[in-house]
């Protein structure tokens, strides 16, 4: 049975990569020069320089790869910028080293335990990059010949298809014929058709038909008529994640499980038979292992059990580059009742190298603000940027980043270009931040319902207050 396990292909992967838009979508890269020392203001990235030289050190030693068992640990007040450099990291990993990001409390909320959870997400972020040699033939489109029977259920056809050295003839099948009539191959086209899979691509038209009319589109993309044999070996490469091999090859499930996102839980036994496999493969020359990133945002929200799970599973041979990142100071570790530094128990702390993030400065805060004013596509006035970035510096960087769109909206209204200063006023008597909020809370306790906290004894409740977050 083990002989039976395929790795899909590589659209698949194509399809199930997602692009995440929203409060980080300045953040292109880590912004770091050839030495890996950080610039000033590059690639939407502003200060926070150690942390950020630390993270491209990290890159560059996946990047070189054979780096297994390692976790790094970034730890800093709340908006100190740990998620907007882990996406930074994602973005500067390249196209072929996977890049899984979690939040540790989906651990919880899918409909399988928590280890599988994790190990899915652990599995996610290893790539296996596969040579395959495939049957191609191309040629430029001669004819196409199709005869449908009486009753229109069956199509046959016959497809000559040359180069500049033979032509041959192929009878087609009604599969086939739908594969060209789907492209749209008309005779003069260039095409490929993959043997195995049956995968038609068009690749141009060929330049000896560039003068028979003239009613082509701008974008028509002439080509040379191919040289040689029409019957080609070719090696194709394509990366897959382990997650996605274990899916493909799920009885139960299939592939288009990886499209519904709902893969269940998978056999012990079938991620052995797989990573034996793999392991085969390997020494054939046939894949190569690409340890990934797995990025676990909020990591104080696993508890106990996931964090021992994560003990043993970064010693596994196939582990990945797990990335954690945490604002809580001394908090109670999830599922048990003691203290520990950053939510996270000793003997895991003991294996992680810990990156801390700073408070930024005025200048800093007034450049994101900046950053983030062009990725709105909105003006602020000089006095509005600096009011603006004084309120950061008394509230907090978030609030001041989520009133720019307030503030646009109310600039709008009175039908004015920039947001000047009075607009950041009335953003801000609309919307309160923290440190107002709980002013106001005390205020009204007179009249709100405010619910007492009755003393929990059920340990698998996260209860981290808000007072265990890191100072700023
Ligand atoms: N160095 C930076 N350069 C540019 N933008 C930044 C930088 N640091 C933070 N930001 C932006 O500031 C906002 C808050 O930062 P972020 O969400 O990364 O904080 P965090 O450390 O993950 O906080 P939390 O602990 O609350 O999750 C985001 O919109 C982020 O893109
Ligand atoms: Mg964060």
């Amino acid at each position: 049975m083990a002989t039976q396990i395929t790795a899909g292909t590589s659209e698949l992967r194509d399809i199930t990569k997602m692009e995440r838009i929203g409060a980080h979508s300045h953040v292109r890269g880590l912004g770091l020069d050839d030495r890996l020392e950080p610039r000033e203001n590059s690639q939407g990235m502003v200060g926070q320089g150690k942390a950020r030289k630390a993270a491209g050190m990290v890159l560059r030693m996946v990047q070189e790869g054979r780096i297994a068992g390692r976790a790094i640990l970034f730890a800093g007040p709340p908006s100190t910028g740990k998620t907007a450099i882990a996406l930074g990291m994602a973005q500067t990993l390249g196209q072929d080293v996977p890049f899984t990001m979690i939040a540790a409390s989906e651990v919880f909320s899918l409909s399988m335990s928590k280890t599988e959870a994790l190990t899915q997400a652990i599995r996610r972020s290893i790539g296996v990059r596969i040579r395959e040699e495939t049957e191609i033939i191309e040629g430029e489109v001669v004819e196409i010949q199709i005869d449908r029977s009486l009753t229109g259920a069956t199509k046959t056809g016959k497809l000559t298809i040359k180069t500049i050295d033979m032509e041959t003839i192929y009878d087609l099948g009604t599969k086939m014929i739908d594969a060209l009539s789907k492209e749209k191959v008309l005779a003069g086209d260039i095409i490929i058709i993959d043997k195995t899979s049956g995968k038609v691509s068009k690749l141009g038209r060929s330049f000896s038909r560039s003068r028979d009319y003239d009613a082509m589109g701008a974008d028509t993309k002439f080509v040379q008529c191919p040289e040689g044999e029409i019957q080609k070996r070719k090696e194709v490469v394509h990366t897959v994640s382990l997650h996605e091999i274990d899916v493909i090859n799920s009885r139960t499930q299939g592939f288009l499980a990886l499209f519904a996102g709902d893969t269940g839980e998978i056999k012990p036994e079938l991620r052995e038979q797989i990573n034996t496999k793999v392991a085969e493969w390997r020494e054939e020359g046939k894949a190569e292992i690409i340890p990934g990133v797995l990025f676990i945002d909020e990591v104080h929200m696993l508890d106990i059990e996931c964090f021992s799970f994560l003990n043993r599973a970064l010693e596994n041979e196939l582990s990945p580059l797990v990335i954690m990142a945490s604002n809580r100071g001394m908090s109670r570790i999830r599922g048990t009742n003691v203290k520990s530094p950053h939510g996270l128990p000793v003997d895991l702390l003991d294996r992680v190298l810990i990156v801390s993030t700073r408070s930024y400065s005025e200048e800093d805060m007034q450049q994101i603000i900046q950053i983030r004013c062009e990725e709105e596509d909105v003006t602020l006035t000089p006095d509005a940027l600096n009011v603006l970035t004084s309120m950061a510096g008394s509230t907090t960087l978030r609030y001041a980043l989520n009133l720019i769109s307030c503030a646009h909206m109310i600039s709008r209204k009175r039908k004015a270009e920039n947001v000047d200063v009075e607009d950041l006023r009335r953003a801000y008597t609309y919307f309160m931040d923290e440190k107002r909020s709980v002013q106001w809370l005390k205020e009204q306790q007179g009249s709100l319902v405010f619910e007492e906290i009755a003393p929990s004894n059920d340990s698998t409740e996260g209860g981290i207050s808000a007072g265990d977050a890191m100072e700023t």
